[in-house]
C-alpha cells in the first residue's frame, strides 16, 4: 500500500513540474506580483500584522509568493518540488524554500506566527496529516489563511476532493475569524474567481471557500 502510495505521489509531483515548466516556457518569466492582494488586501490585513512575523506557505509554487513580505522575520515556502523551482527561478527570490511535504513538516511545534495554503490543500497527499502539521506548527494564537477549491472531482496533480465543511472537519477548536464560499466563475482560474467575489448559495455546486482562522 505504502508502495503504491509513493508512485502515485511521485507521478503527481512529476506532472506538477512539467506544469511549471510550460508555464515557464509559455510567459518567460514567472511573475509574483498578484500574491501580495491575497496576503493583504483581502483579508484585511495591513503590511504591519506581518512585521517581525514567521510565515509558511505551503504548496508555495516556483513564483515567490511570499517576495513582497520583506517586513516578516522569516518566511519559507515550503514545496516537495522546491529544489526543482530553483531550478526555475526561485533561486532568484529572497524568501526561503525548504524542500519537504506538507504531511511532514521539519520544524518545531508551535513556530509559526502565519501559515498560508493557496490553491495547495487539494494537492497534498493526505489532508488530514496535513492539517494535522498546520495545527502542530502553528503557535496558539496563530492565523491561518486558507484559499482552495471545494467540490471538485479528483484529478492527477488535485487529488483531494474537499467540502464546505472543511474548516469545522479538520481545524475543530480554531476560531473562524472569516469564512467565504464563492462561486467559481471560470474554472481552475482560483484567484480570478476571488476577484469576482460571486457567494455561491447552492452548496452542492463547486466553488472556492477562504478562510482566516485563528489557532
Ligand atoms: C497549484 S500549485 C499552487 C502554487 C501557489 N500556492 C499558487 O497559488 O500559485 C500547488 C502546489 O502544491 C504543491 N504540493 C503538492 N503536493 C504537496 C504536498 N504533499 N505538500 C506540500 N505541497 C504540495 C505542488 O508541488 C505545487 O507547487
Amino acid at each position: 500500500m505504502k508502495v503504491l502510495h509513493r508512485i502515485r505521489s511521485s507521478i503527481k509531483m512529476f506532472f506538477e513540474l512539467c506544469y511549471w515548466r510550460l508555464k515557464k516556457i509559455k510567459e518567460g518569466q514567472l511573475t509574483n506580483y498578484h500574491y501580495k492582494y491575497f496576503y493583504t488586501s483581502y483579508f484585511s490585513l495591513p503590511d504591519e500584522f506581518y512585521k517581525d512575523k514567521i510565515i509558511m506557505d505551503i504548496g508555495c509554487g516556483p513564483r515567490g509568493s511570499l517576495e513582497w513580505a520583506t517586513m516578516t522575520q522569516r518566511r519559507i515556502g515550503l514545496d516537495p518540488l522546491a529544489n526543482q523551482y530553483l531550478k526555475l527561478g526561485a533561486d532568484k527570490h529572497s524568501m526561503e524554500y525548504v524542500n519537504a511535504f506538507s504531511e511532514n513538516m521539519p520544524f518545531p511545534d508551535n513556530y509559526f506566527d502565519v501559515i498560508t495554503s493557496f490553491n495547495s490543500l487539494d494537492h497534498v497527499d493526505n489532508v488530514e496529516l496535513t492539517c494535522n502539521e498546520i495545527k502542530r506548527t502553528l503557535k496558539e494564537n496563530g492565523i491561518l489563511l486558507l484559499i482552495v477549491e471545494i467540490h471538485h472531482k479528483p484529478q492527477l496533480t488535485e487529488p483531494q476532493t474537499l467540502g464546505w465543511d472543511c474548516i469545522g472537519r479538520y481545524f475543530p477548536g480554531f476560531y473562524v475569524v472569516e469564512e467565504k464560499h464563492l462561486k467559481e466563475v471560470q474554472k481552475h482560474f482560483i484567484y480570478r474567481n476571488l476577484r469576482s467575489n460571486i457567494p455561491l448559495i447552492d452548496k452542492t455546486q463547486d466553488g472556492v471557500l477562504t478562510a482566516m482562522i485563528r489557532k
